[in-house]
C-alpha cells in the first residue's frame, strides 16, 4: 500500500459516511480484531487496522451498491486497488465477487461475521462483556442455530478453511482480539 492515511484521517473519513452508532462499533470492533491477527501474521497492523475500519464506507449511504460503491468512494480518496481488493472482498459471495486472497483479506472476510455473534454473545452474559467470555461458550452457539440467525455460519467456516486454521483457533483469536477493544465497543462489563 503507497499512501496509507494516518489513523486519524481513516477516522474521519468513515465519520463522514457513517453516522450510525451501531455501525461504527462494527468497524471499530473489526478493526481491533484485524489489528490483533496482523500482529499474529507479523503484518503491518496500521494496515489491517484501517483496512477494517474502512471495510463497510458504503453500507450506510449506498446499501443496495455494498462492496461496489466502496471502490469509487476509496479510490476519491487515493487509496491503491491494493486496498481496494482487500475493502471489497469482504463480501465474496454476498455482494461481492471478489475472491479474499491475502491473509488480512481472508481474515476481514471470516470476522466481519464472527465478531457479530460473539458480540451477540457477550451481551447475553450477566457481566455483558467479552472479559470472561470463554471459545467453548461461543462455539455452543455457533452450533445452535437459532441464536443470532442471521450471522452465517457457513461463511465463518469457509473463511476459517481458507485461513486453514481449525475454527476453534480463529474464534478464540477473535475473542482476544475483542478483549483489547472492550472499552471502545461497550463490552468491558464492570471495567467500563
Ligand atoms: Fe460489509
Ligand atoms: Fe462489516
Amino acid at each position: 500500500m503507497n499512501h496509507l492515511p494516518t489513523r486519524e484521517e481513516a477516522w474521519n473519513l468513515l465519520c463522514s459516511y457513517i453516522q450510525s452508532e451501531s455501525l461504527r462499533r462494527h468497524v471499530l470492533t473489526v478493526e481491533g480484531v484485524m489489528r490483533h491477527f496482523a500482529r499474529k501474521y507479523q503484518e503491518d497492523e496500521n494496515e489491517w487496522g484501517i483496512i477494517g475500519l474502512l471495510h463497510d464506507l458504503d453500507f450506510e449511504q449506498y446499501p443496495e451498491q455494498h462492496c461496489t460503491k466502496v471502490r469509487e468512494l476509496l479510490r476519491d480518496n487515493g487509496f491503491d486497488e491494493e486496498f481496494i481488493h482487500a475493502v471489497a472482498s469482504h463480501g465474496y459471495g454476498l455482494c461481492s465477487d471478489l475472491e479474499p486472497v491475502t491473509n488480512a483479506e481472508k481474515v476481514l472476510y471470516t470476522i466481519d461475521e464472527l465478531t457479530g455473534l460473539i458480540y451477540a454473545a457477550a451481551i447475553m452474559r450477566p457481566s455483558k462483556s467479552v472479559m470472561d467470555l470463554e471459545t467453548k461458550s461461543v462455539k455452543k452457539k455457533f452450533k445452535s442455530p437459532a441464536f443470532a440467525a442471521n450471522v452465517d455460519r457457513e461463511l465463518i467456516q469457509n473463511g476459517a478453511d481458507r485461513l486453514g486454521l481449525p475454527l476453534d483457533e480463529v474464534i478464540e483469536e477473535t475473542i482476544l482480539g475483542m478483549r483489547e477493544i472492550a472499552d471502545q465497543i461497550g463490552l468491558a462489563g464492570e471495567a467500563q
